[in-house]
């Protein structure tokens, strides 16, 4: 959190007499009645591979293209690497190390020697982030033919310089996995213009498979986490993590949907998949890394189980669905299942003896585009096989179902900021008799490739109506979450968290997220305004533990708006407030400017019942004031 002096703020805009909205808005607030429970577990986090979430994003892995898939052009993001007179070509090895990996990529040394080696240059995900005095983990899979030892490297892109090597050596003549590591000097200056060449100074022949290489990762897991973007999620103070989300899920055929039981197990034995967003997917970010990546933030997973319905259209019902609600369990099984159990022994196995806690598991993703209507008759039959075995387990369903009684329906938004303003009353008549609500997907649509703070002002919004109605809402998630931010790299524009190779950021609607959640009480206080000028929202929720009334304000106007608060049992003096606040609805943070827009904490006095409050156009606050 960023501590600017945001008193002088507050002071230009009302001496520089920047106009008011309207008269003083009269807030009434009364922290001693409840009018509504807040969920604990109201904000979230969802996952998918889209934007390159997961390889160039979130997964540590820096080598692309590491088990050489061959496109018509050759081995994309690997090119022949040839110092002096070594010389070397690419062929298409007619093995691999595994029935997952059944190829590779033969290089045959015709000439080299030292100092005149041959070899193969990875490119990494629009390069390799390298630091100082950093120690980096390798390891390939070999069968070589005349060749005994092998030399890796990092080198600059623009210097030539090495930055880190190694040298392996290489025994026998079968299919071998090899490990090493890299580590940089302290005088290096971080940098993500690098790549890195596997060379030999040898003639012969080599074939390669799954060449990997990772920076430390998040509590330094084994094929773990970039650091960076973990800490970020943790400031979100997020209760839970929905995975896989979104049409990862799904796949666009049956055939492509996320098989988990192909991406569990040791590397080499995942064949990798295409995912929908036009890329293929490692699967390094399998099943057991989402559950762990849950571990480390101590949040419990929402499991999404296949349903049937890929987003082609192409779906199965009936005893055609029944293998795949075989699967479901299973993977329940494998996520939940003590060791004595089948899936439970196997994810011991994978390196994870404890289960892992669930509460929901959801049932398919957005089954309203299945325009066969056939989640009708899906939801029930998956419901009922997961209940007579798991009778403890919440279930949630996609999309309204008139049988299978689902405990929640995720319901998704991708709205404009106007829109949001205009939905905040949406869920406040909606029948509690019914299913509760996740809101598993939504974002205010605005800004590429993270939302500008038109999109924060229309999130924040949208989240004053689900904290008021957190009764019924029990969980929310923003989407997407992440995206990297090189030519390419997106898919889908307005996403939470960008980054490069190197570098990461919080968008204006990150922010907003990480202030909301920080600051949510138990229950939602009495609270009425004298009028409404459709751009000014606000939450009131209190923690009775801590005797604070939480009131967020949110000023969508352009204008100043001028507030009388009148809270009963409010503590006169300074109250903590935190402030996230643009000169323009355009003005944004961005990979180059990553921190134009954060919040600014200040304090506010409380002046007993009645306190006359200035908000700024364009500003989102969070004020923590103590209470009797
Ligand atoms: O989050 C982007 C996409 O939006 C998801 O994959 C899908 O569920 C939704 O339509």
């Amino acid at each position: 959190m960023k501590y600017k002096n945001y008193f002088s703020v507050l002071l230009f805009s009302t001496a520089f007499g920047i106009g008011f909205a309207q008269s003083p808005l009269q807030l009434k607030i009364d922290p001693n009645v409840s009018i509504a429970p807040v969920s604990p577990t109201l904000y979230g986090l969802m996952t998918e591979e889209i934007n390159h979430a997961y390889d160039g994003g979130l997964y540590g892995e820096m080598v692309r293209n590491r088990i050489f898939r061959k496109e018509w052009s050759g081995y994309e993001y690997w090119n022949l690497n040839q110092l002096g007179n070594g010389r070397a070509r690419m062929e298409t090895g007619t093995d691999g190390p595994s029935k997952a990996l059944p190829t590779s990529l033969k290089l045959v040394v015709t000439q080299a020697s030292e100092g005149n080696e041959a070899g193969l240059a990875n490119d990494g995900w629009w390069g390799m982030a390298v630091r100082p005095s950093t120690v980096y983990r390798g390891s390939f899979y070999a069968k070589p033919d005349g060749i005994t030892s092998a030399h890796i490297s990092l080198i600059a892109d623009d210097t030539g310089a090495t930055l880190a090597e190694a040298h392996v050596p290489l025994q026998g003549a079968d299919w071998k996995q090899y490990t090493f590591t890299l580590s940089t000097k302290a005088t290096i200056k971080p940098n993500q213009t690098n790549h890195l060449i596997v060379s030999f100074a040898q003639p012969g022949s080599i074939a390669l498979q799954l060449v990997s290489l990772f920076p430390p990762t998040y509590h330094d897991r084994i094929n773990g986490n970039r650091e960076d973007l973990m800490k970020m999620m943790a400031a979100m103070h997020p209760h839970f993590l929905r995975l896989p989300g979104g049409n990862y899920l799904e796949g666009d055929t049956i055939k492509q949907r996320f098989n988990w039981k192909e991406t569990v197990g040791p590397l080499v034995d995942r064949p990798t998949h295409p995912g929908t967003w036009s890329y293929r997917s490692s699967d390094g970010m399998g099943l057991l890394e989402m559950l762990e990546w849950c571990e480390d933030l101590h949040i419990d997973p929402v499991l999404a189980v296949f349903a049937g319905y890929a987003l082609q259209g192409e779906h199965v019902v009936g005893k055609d669905l029944e293998p795949y609600i075989q699967e479901a369990l299973d993977e329940i099984e494998y996520v939940t299942g003590d060791t004595s159990t089948k899936y439970g022994a196997m994810r011991a196995r994978d390196g994870h003896p404890a289960p892992f806690t669930v509460h929901y598991i959801e049932v398919g993703n957005e089954d309203q585009f299945d325009k066969s209507e056939s989640y009708q008759q899906r939801f029930p039959q998956i419901a009922k096989a997961i209940r007579e075995k798991y009778p403890q387990f919440k279930l949630i369903a996609t999309t309204r179902v008139k049988e299978g009684n689902p405990d929640a329906i995720d319901d998704h938004f991708y709205n404009s900021p106007e829109e949001f303003f205009s939905m905040v009353h949406h869920y406040d008549h909606v029948d509690r008799k019914g299913p509760k609500i996740f809101v598993g997907e939504w974002a205010t649509r605005i800004g590429e490739p993270t939302p500008n703070f038109a999109g924060a002002l229309g999130d924040a919004a949208w989240m004053t109506g689900m904290e008021r109605n957190s009764d019924l809402i029990i969980m929310a998630s923003y989407a997407p979450l992440f995206t990297n931010v090189n030519p390419g790299g997106m898919q889908w524009s307005t996403d939470l968290i960008g980054y490069d190779a190197l570098h990461a950021y919080g968008s204006p609607s990150y922010w907003a997220q990480v202030l909301f959640a920080k600051h949510l009480g138990s229950y939602v206080a009495q609270s009425s305004a004298d009028q409404d000028n459709g751009l000014f929202f606000w939450s009131s929720t209190v923690s009775q533990d801590k005797k604070t009334l939480y009131l967020k304000l949110v000023n969508a106007s352009e204008k100043s708006q001028e507030v009388v608060l009148q809270i009963a049992g409010a503590k006169h003096g300074p109250a903590s407030a935190e402030t996230l606040h643009a000169a323009s609805r355009w003005e944004t943070n961005s990979i180059v400017q990553p921190e134009r827009l954060v919040p600014v904490a200040s304090k506010v006095q409380i002046t007993g019942a009645s306190t006359r409050h200035v908000l700024p156009g364009n500003t989102i606050q969070v004020l923590d004031i103590p209470l009797q």
